[in-house]
């Protein structure tokens, strides 16, 4: 028997994309065009379905006018965000990472009579960057007596959440070496938590991107990783939060971008530096 199924849920009209879109643009820099309609309708969804409203119009309404609009404002950011991550994710970066800044910042850094290094993972999701940073700085100081800081920071309280819990399942260690699986997590069975010595290094706190107040907090950071965010910015957005970061940094610091990310069209604070294979930005 043919069975003819219709279609009830709630349609995202163009005028409500635009509306919506909006909203979420002035909250975080992400930018959703017209191609990608469809992913913020297939996540908005849920929040209607939460709020037991019937159409997107009215979750507009809800947004602008309803008293609880702020609390909702975070939600619908927690739902709309890419949180894609992995424990050593990119390892061709991380390779200049350890084999090229951190020997020279430890080197310049020791002439300068300090013993001391400042990281940022700044849109770190649900924490495997700020922590497989932690590792690699682990196995690459031991026993030269630097002390380390790790910031790890989001704009979606949700993922800081996981974050700090500290446990994943195996598939986000797929491409963690197997010597760093046996000393720096512990098996819990299907899940793995990551030794206390590593989280002892990671702070974590929401701040976003785009606000200068929340970033001026930051300050004399060695080196940033801000990795797969600037994509789901505009130009506008990428530049402001590129000039944030630049502020945050220690002069003579690094700052790392996604591998499909450039500063080429954003700006020329920053000097580019080859590692290997490996594009960094140094404020100079
Ligand atoms: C794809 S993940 C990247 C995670 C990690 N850096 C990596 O490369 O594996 C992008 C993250 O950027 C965060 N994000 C988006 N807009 C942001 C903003 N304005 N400020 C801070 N974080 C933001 C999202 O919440 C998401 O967790």
């Amino acid at each position: 028997m043919l069975t003819l199924g219709i279609d009830t849920r709630p349609k995202l009209s163009n005028e409500a994309f635009g509306l919506l879109r909006d909203i979420i643009y002035a909250k975080s820099g992400m930018f959703f065009p017209e191609s990608k309609k469809y992913l913020l309708e297939k996540r908005l969804v849920k929040r209607l379905e939460e709020k037991n409203l019937k159409t997107f119009e009215d979750y507009y309404y809800f947004l602008t006018y309803d008293p609880e609009k702020n609390k909702e404002l975070y939600k619908l950011i927690n739902c709309v965000v890419t949180n894609e991550t992995s424990f050593f994710r990119d390892v061709m970066q991380l390779d200049s990472f350890t084999k090229g800044v951190i020997p020279k910042l430890v080197r310049e850094k020791t002439n300068a009579g300090k013993r001391n290094l400042k990281l940022w993972s700044a849109a770190c999701s649900t924490g495997e960057e700020p922590f497989t940073l932690g590792m690699m700085l682990l196995e690459e100081l031991n026993g030269r007596g630097f002390s380390v800081e790790i910031l790890g920071s989001d704009i979606s309280d949700h993922v800081l959440k996981s974050a700090e819990a500290a446990t994943y399942e195996k598939y986000t260690l797929r491409n963690t070496p197997e010597q760093y699986l046996r000393r720096y997590f512990n098996n819990n069975g299907d899940s793995y938590t990551v030794a206390k010595k590593v989280q002892d290094l990671v702070k974590y706190r929401k701040i976003n991107l785009i606000d200068s107040v929340e970033t001026r907090a930051v300050r004399d950071i060695d080196v940033i990783f801000c990795r797969n965010v600037l994509i789901y910015f505009d130009d506008s957005s990428r530049r402001k939060a590129v000039n944030h970061l630049y502020d945050s940094l220690a002069k003579g610091g690094y700052l790392f971008l996604g591998f499909s990310e450039t500063l080429h069209t954003v700006t020329r604070l920053f000097r580019p530096v080859s590692f290997e294979r490996t594009v960094v930005y140094q404020k100079v």
